[in-house]
């Protein structure tokens, strides 16, 4: 298989249109058997309950190519696991695990020339994804459904790669409590449309959400968990209710306490000690684990130990320790790691 005439190593964290894609429909209270698909649109009803009220939920992991030149992906089980909260939370049928997973290693393979090379640091990214597609007027869930997946190659999701990045603390909120945070909705990302803007304007990467309720907590970024170090090299990550259960967070997490024998502790993060930390990272699908070296909170800045020149020495571990995993240079832990043939 020839791989495609991309320049990989130059790849952002974009579109491009990949041969093959997944499709199944929902109708009649279930799933037909699905199908690849070479079409890259999609037509719908003007009134489709995705376009009037939002139903729509999505996952995103990533493929990769080994060091001795396998394909492989990253615990598809637990995108998975989290499509179906989605599901649930939204009305939706849920597309049964086995399936899901099936057709993620049958659009990675269906789409091997797209599959970025061992040591470009580019991945293909997947993109699985669900909406309402009869028409909705008075508001319900739809009774008719699509599921799709497809992929694009992509490189970091910030720029600059691994440089510390200075985020902002949004004055939007993210999710409510008991509110849809904790799923993996298209309408948590609406929302956030309008705070990114303005964050980029201002001239900062991303934004820092606090609880709705009492902005007194940190609750996660706009695609990311965060991380933080102490400065006795424990790990300390919020703990809350309507931030997203990231798959790389809790992968991470396993890394810290396993592979690098460090204290790790799932809490309640106060904004206010967030200064006292050594280091700080967002982790996630597309940030993997991306470096914050500042965080302005309306002029003042709080400045982490590890600064704005390079990665701090333990997200630095855990960025290599994790990649390493998912490249085939490091052993990983029983059933993280799928082939795709
Ligand atoms: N938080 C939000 C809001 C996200 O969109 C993502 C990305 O998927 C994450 C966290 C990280 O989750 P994961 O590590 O499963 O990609
Ligand atoms: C991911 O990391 O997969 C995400 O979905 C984040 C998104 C904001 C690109």
């Amino acid at each position: 298989m020839d791989k495609k005439d991309i320049d990989w190593a130059n790849l952002g964290f974009g579109y491009i249109k990949t041969d093959k894609r997944f499709v199944s429909d929902f109708k009649d209270g279930k799933w037909d058997e699905g199908r690849m698909t070479g079409d890259d649109t999609i037509v719908l009803s003007e009134c489709a309950g995705v376009l009037q009220y939002a139903q729509t939920i999505f996952e995103g992991l990533k493929a990769y190519t080994t060091r001795d030149g396998k394909i492989v992906t990253f615990r598809p089980n637990l995108n998975a696991e989290r499509m179906e909260d989605s599901a649930r939370r939204l009305e939706m049928p849920v597309f049964p695990k086995e399936r899901f997973v099936r057709a993620v290693l049958d659009t990675i393979k269906a789409n091997e020339a797209y599959v970025p090379p061992y040591g470009s640091g580019a991945t293909l990214y997947i993109r699985p994804y669900m909406f309402g597609s009869n028409p909705v007027i008075g508001v319900k869930p739809a009774d008719e459904y699509q599921f799709r997946i497809f992929t694009t190659p992509v490189g970091p999701y910030f720029k600059g790669g691994v440089k510390p990045l200075t985020i902002k603390v949004s004055d939007f909120d993210r999710a409510a409590p008991r509110g849809t945070g904790n799923i993996k909705a298209g309408l948590n990302y609406a929302m956030s449309l309008h705070p990114i803007v303005v964050a980029h304007n201002e001239g900062f990467a991303e934004n820092m959400y606090l609880d709705a309720a009492t902005r007194t907590k940190v609750e996660e970024t706009g695609g990311a968990n965060f991380i933080f170090v102490t400065k006795d090299k424990k790990i300390v990550t919020p703990k809350s209710d309507s931030i997203l259960p990231s798959i790389t967070k809790r992968s991470l997490l396993t890394v810290a306490k396993d592979y690098l024998g460090l204290e790790v502790i799932e809490r309640e993060v106060l904004f206010s000690e967030i200064g006292d930390f050594a280091e700080c990272g967002l982790c996630g699908t597309a940030a993997v684990i991306s470096p914050v070296g500042k965080v302005n909170d309306h002029g003042r800045e709080i400045c982490f130990d590890s600064g704005m020149e390079s990665m701090g020495e333990i997200c630095g571990k855990l960025r290599d320790t994790l990649t390493g995993i998912q490249l085939g240079e490091t052993e990983a832990p029983e059933g993280w790691i799928y082939p795709v043939d």
